[in-house]
């Protein structure tokens, strides 16, 4: 085994990419990165780290049992970071299929070859090793307006093909954790921002479109409530948990940031308005058009961070004041990486979803 090299599934998303990013810039271990290049997937999110010889990209399937275990006795990595899904609930609700084979399939497959290989480590090695596995506070359902954050006891209860596809990985996980003995950690996180995020989730995609004088959609009401985290926060977490987090544990992940959907689009606008006074439409806000809400649409999410706060005295730095605006300022700031991004299966995609 190779102390000094983590495998990353799913590196070249949202998330996963800022995780590189933020390993490489933090800790000396190496990063292999497997990730299969769905339209999700961007390699230019790594452009800056492509010439680290401490990183590796590696475009594959982690449904490709036969090339994950080649990848494991090849590079032995002391430990895996599973971020790889399909993560987009409006395109879950339109076709499911890819939700199955990769959250729940995928998840099974990277299991059974790192129980493989893991089973074959000396002890020192076995026990030091670390399956982390990224999941969503989704899988917990949709909150009352007075009932308490979710915990790591509250029940699951998902709502959505993709929250129902996580479930199901976290519960293949923790099987794998008392069935096993595999070395594992679950991590639930809430709504995460921040740069290199595809412009199908909601705060891209309010940017990109008021920035260009395009409507706004808003579902429903828009007072659905979710807890938004800066991303930088939610690398931070997975790093603390993954150096002092309790095997077999989960740990939530929240920002301490709730907020009604039209609020958040709201400020977008009015930081737009300041940093942006000449675009087509201002201000932004008119541009906001209430549409048809997503079907089984979850009303509320809120997450307790007091367990990864008192276990592992982690929280968040960024307030959604100071988070939103370094993020309207990176995508203000990286027009060639959004027109790289809005081409082809995004504009399919915007087509299928918001016939406006
Ligand atoms: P994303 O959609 O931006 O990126 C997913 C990445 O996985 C892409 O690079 C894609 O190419 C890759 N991928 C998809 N299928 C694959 C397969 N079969 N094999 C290999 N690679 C594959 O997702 P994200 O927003 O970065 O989310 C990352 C993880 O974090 C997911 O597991 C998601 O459920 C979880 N999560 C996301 C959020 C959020 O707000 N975005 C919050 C909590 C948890
Ligand atoms: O809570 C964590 C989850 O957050 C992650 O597990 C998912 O991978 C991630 O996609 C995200 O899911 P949401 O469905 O909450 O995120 P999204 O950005 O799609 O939507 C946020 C809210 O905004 C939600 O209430 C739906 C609403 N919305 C979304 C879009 C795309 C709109 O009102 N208009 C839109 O056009």
């Amino acid at each position: 085994m190779q102390p000094e090299t983590i495998l990353v599934t799913g590196g070249a998303g949202f998330i996963g990419s800022n995780f590189v990013l933020q390993w490489l810039a933090s800790e000396s271990s190496s990063i292999i990165n497997l990730d299969k290049l769905t339209y999700a997937g961007n390699p230019a999110n790594l452009s800056a780290v492509s010439h680290d010889r401490r990183y590796r990209f590696l475009q594959g399937d982690i449904c490709d049992r036969e090339l994950v275990a080649e990848l494991l006795i090849t590079h032995r990595p002391r430990a895996i970071i599973h971020f790889a899904a399909e993560s987009h609930v409006d395109r879950s609700i339109h076709g499911p299929d890819d939700f199955i084979r990769t959250n729940v399939n995928g998840t099974f497959s990277l299991l059974e070859e790192s129980r493989a290989y893991w089973s074959g480590l000396a002890k020192k090695e076995r026990d030091s090793f670390r399956f982390l596995h990224v999941s969503t506070d989704e899988v917990y359902g949709s909150l009352g307006p007075d009932d308490p954050a979710f915990t790591e006891r509250t029940q699951y209860a998902p709502n959505s093909p993709y929250s129902a596809s996580k479930a199901a990985s976290d519960h293949l996980v923790r099987a794998y954790f008392h069935t096993y003995g595999l070395r594992v950690l679950t991590t639930n996180c809430s709504n995460n921002y921040g740069p290199y995020q595809f412009p199908e989730k909601l705060v891209p995609l309010v940017i990109l479109h008021a920035m260009s004088g395009k409507a706004i959609p808003v579902y429903g009401d828009g007072q659905n409530v979710r807890d938004w985290i800066y991303v930088a926060d939610h690398c931070e977490a997975i790093r603390t948990v993954l150096a002092r987090g309790r095997t077999g544990e989960t740990y939530n992940i929240g920002g301490g940031n709730e907020m009604k959907n039209i609020e958040v689009v709201e400020t977008i606008c009015s930081t737009l308005d300041e940093l942006r006074p000449n675009d087509p439409v201002v201000p932004h806000k008119v541009l906001i058009k209430f549409v048809p809400d997503r079907p089984g649409h979850d009303r509320r999410y809120a997450m307790s961070s007091a367990k990864m706060e008192s276990d592992l005295g982690w929280k968040p730095r960024e307030t959604f004041a100071s988070g939103i605006r370094k993020t309207v300022q990176w995508y203000v700031d990286n027009q060639p990486w959004i027109e790289n991004v809005t081409s082809g299966s995004y504009r399919q995609w915007m087509a299928t979803q918001y016939s406006m």
